[in-house]
């Protein structure tokens, strides 16, 4: 092959795959840490701006994604974006459920945000054994990852990315319409397509419509409570995204429309909870 092939193949294979079976798509990521970022109190902003790479030009959004772009590169950290539970039975245990592939305990997303919440708890002793800017990257990245329904999903179907379905007329799998495709659509439908406009609007409602809630949402008597997000998560999967979807189903507004405020309360919860679990960390 010449080498222009294969960089379009490489590149192709960028755009297909980036976002499958990692959590939200990039832009699920970007409206979880800018709804996050302006509630940081003043100590945690200091902090944060501290950790983040200089290139990130103290915008944690566009920092967002970096745990899925060195997936690959840091392959142990692969079983660090989801959680599978048994099939059906639509609960969550941490010591059951919170392991990889292989059997190993607390590898799984809420255990990865135990890890870097503690990693994180031993900013300003000096030199921490660990690298903070990672701890904060994979914190930003895995609590957003764990509001995503279906990274609290099925084992068999590896929470959806099994589930061939039609989205409209485009073939893809459940799981990257959760990630993705309701996002992407909600979008184009009511935001001509500015992410910007969807953050505002959720920023809005977070202030007014959920004012109440939020305060709940951002409960937590521990430093973080990625536990609470989990059972939620799994819940949420059972009675939203897999139903009356089987495989090959053709999602089309139906599905759409009674899912996106879903995807839409996801991520408000996961942008408050990423502020509140930094402010607990960074006081
Ligand atoms: C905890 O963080 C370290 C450093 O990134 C990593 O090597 C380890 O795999 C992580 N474990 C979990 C469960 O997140
Ligand atoms: C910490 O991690 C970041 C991102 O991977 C890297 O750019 C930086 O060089 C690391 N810092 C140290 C001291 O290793
Ligand atoms: C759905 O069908 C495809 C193709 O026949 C198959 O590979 C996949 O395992 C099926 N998924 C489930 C959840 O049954
Ligand atoms: C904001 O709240 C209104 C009123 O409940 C709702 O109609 C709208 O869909 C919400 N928008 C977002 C982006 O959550
Ligand atoms: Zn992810």
């Amino acid at each position: 092959m010449e080498l222009y092939q294969v960089q379009i193949l490489a590149f192709a294979a960028l755009i297909c795959c980036t976002s499958s079976a990692y959590g939200w798509g990039v832009d699920g990521h970007l409206i979880t840490c800018r709804l996050a970022q302006p509630r940081l109190s003043k100590a945690t902003a200091d902090a944060v701006s501290q950790l983040l790479p200089a290139y990130a030009d103290d915008d944690l959004g566009s920092v967002c994604s970096w745990a899925d772009q060195v997936r690959f590169r840091y392959r142990w950290s692969s079983a660090l974006h989801y959680i599978d539970t048994p099939d059906n039975l639509c609960s969550y245990l941490y010591k059951r459920d919170c392991k990889d592939e292989d059997g190993i305990q607390d590898r799984c997303v809420a255990g990865a945000i135990y890890n870097y919440t503690n990693q994180l708890l031993s900013y300003g002793n000096g030199n921490s054994q660990y690298n903070l800017t990672e701890a904060l990257l994979f914190l930003s990245h895995f609590i957003g990852d764990i509001h995503q329904p279906l990274h609290v999903g099925f084992t068999s179907d590896k929470g959806g990315n099994t589930i061939d379905v039609d989205w409209y007329t485009t073939k893809t799998v459940l799981h990257h319409v959760w990630d993705v495709s309701i996002i992407e659509t909600a979008e184009e439908r009511f935001y001509d397509s500015n992410v910007d406009e969807l953050i505002n609007k959720l920023q809005t409602n977070i202030t007014t419509v959920w004012a109440n809630q939020a305060k709940a949402w951002e409960a937590c008597s521990k430093t973080a409570c990625p536990d609470a997000y989990a059972t939620e998560g799994i819940k949420a999967a059972c009675d939203w995204a897999y139903k009356g979807v089987s495989n090959s189903s053709v999602l089309e507004d139906d599905y759409f429309l009674s899912r996106y405020p879903v995807v839409n309360m996801r991520l408000a919860q996961g942008g408050v909870r990423l502020a509140a679990t930094l402010n607990r960390i960074f006081g």
